[in-house]
């Protein structure tokens, strides 16, 4: 297995491409099995969870075909056609590795009339139900069965008549099912309290270039007017907010200087408010951001929420940005119950940081120094990267699937702006 190993104290500057957004692409992939005719996906990451997601679409007999890339250019093409869906199961084993899979259930149930899908289980971030997923479907008159770990969703006879939901939390996920769903439903379904994340206005706006009829696009209110069919498209993915957040924490605790091109201001508004708070320089024009530290960081305290609050997928970058800081922050964490687990990584690297429930206190230190450290999930392998370009001496990163599930090619975009980092054989 390969591991990260990182010399800090290089200042980061240059420029980082930004990459399609892995949250975006993962809803908009399984949106090939709502029409027949080929859909193209333009700007999709290079990411393992990408990989799985087309391997799942391949099982269920849809063809798949990756243009013109070469190993150099980040990003690539893929086309899909769902001429003849084959099977209408997605297995656990495949599930199991993503979860993402579950959005499978709305697309398969409304184009196939059925859909078995495995129920992904718990995940390292906390309860991750799905039951919000359910209603909705149910609401729009679909039938649910649980029966082995599956979930078995079908029509009623005569269709999906479309009907009404109101989601007691804001949910992503559940709403990108319920979208996908509703297109292809009889009548016409009214989502209330769905969420309103930059990823699924991309969501919508592909399935309008299909031939889908939605109201209420970027609000929380959508009113989805149910179509006989939907055509194929060719569809450019959003850029990744996150991950250009992500590098935004990179340079800033390197006192450094980055254009993230590419990247989309209007998405990641709440955290450039943050940036700025905490004394890092941001400016954006239509194709890029730039941000710019001299040093200084100040303690802030944050709060994650729905969109347009604070991403609960920039919460550990921002951590441990703060564990330079000169003085305390204090991060809540509203959606996830357990998302922590970078904490007492960054505590092995010298941060202060105490927890206590949902609510983590930072007490800004002087100097982070190297360990060998390896976290539990995506985002908080990525603030573990982050502090160990500020610390001193040398950090070890394990468990680097985690990372190649959601940045492209990391070591490469950090080196382009002079970090010494790289990839080993461990
Ligand atoms: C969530 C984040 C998303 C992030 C992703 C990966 C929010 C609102 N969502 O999306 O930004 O990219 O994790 O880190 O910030 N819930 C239920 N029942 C359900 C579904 C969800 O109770 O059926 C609850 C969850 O436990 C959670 C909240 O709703 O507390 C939001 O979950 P949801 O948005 O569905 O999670 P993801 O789609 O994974």
């Amino acid at each position: 297995m390969d591991k990260l190993i990182i010399k800090g104290g290089n200042r980061l500057k240059g420029t980082i491409p930004i990459s399609g957004a892995k949250n975006a692409a993962l809803t908009l992939i399984p949106c090939a099995l709502l029409t027949e005719e080929p859909l193209t996906l333009r700007n999709l990451p290079r990411l393992a969870d990408i990989d799985g997601f087309q391997h799942l679409m391949n099982q269920f007999g849809v063809t798949t075909v990756i243009q013109g890339t070469r190993p150099e250019d980040f990003g690539r093409v893929m086309s899909m056609e769902a001429t003849r869906i084959t099977s209408t199961i997605a297995p656990y084993d495949l599930v199991r590795k993503m979860r993402a899979s579950i959005l499978v259930l709305g697309p398969m149930l409304a184009r196939a009339g059925e859909a078995t899908v495995s129920m992904p289980g718990g995940c390292a971030i906390g309860n991750r139900p799905i039951d919000l997923h359910l209603k909705a479907l149910e609401a729009f008159g679909a039938h649910i069965e649980l029966a082995a770990g599956y979930v078995k969703a079908y029509q009623p006879d005569g269709g999906m008549p479309g009907g009404d939901f109101d989601f007691p939390v804001v949910s992503v996920g559940a709403t990108e099912n319920a979208l996908m769903a509703a297109v292809l439903a009889n009548g016409t379904s009214r989502l209330f309290n769905a969420a309103r994340e930059p990823e699924i206005v991309d969501l919508c706006n592909m399935l309008v270039a299909m031939g889908a009829e939605i109201e209420g696009i970027g609000t929380s209110n959508l009113t989805i007017h149910g179509v006989k069919r939907l055509h194929g498209a060719t569809y450019r993915v959003m850029p990744d907010r996150i991950e250009a957040g992500s590098y935004a924490c990179a340079a800033a605790i390197t006192g450094g200087e980055v254009r993230l091109e590419g990247a989309k201001a209007d998405d990641m508004m709440a955290t450039i408010h943050a940036l700025q708070a905490i004394g890092i320089h941001v400016d954006w024009d239509a194709k890029s951001v730039t941000v710019a530290a001299n040093g200084a960081l100040k303690p802030v305290d944050l709060t994650t929420a729905p969109y347009p609050g604070l991403a609960t997928d920039m919460q550990a970058q921002l951590m441990a940005l703060l564990a330079r800081a000169e003085g305390t922050s204090v991060l809540k964490e509203t959606i996830f119950e357990n998302r922590f687990m970078h904490v007492p990584e960054l505590a092995r690297m010298g941060a202060h940081i105490a927890t206590e429930g949902r609510t983590a206190i930072v007490k800004g230190v002087e100097r982070l120094t190297g360990a060998e450290v390896m976290a539990t999930d995506l985002r908080a392998s990525m603030s573990l990267v982050i502090a160990g370009l500020a610390a001193e001496g040398e950090t070890t990163v394990r468990r680097l699937y985690h990372l190649d599930r959601g940045y492209e090619r990391l070591e490469e975009k950090l080196q382009l702006v002079g970090a010494d980092i790289e990839r080993v054989d461990d």
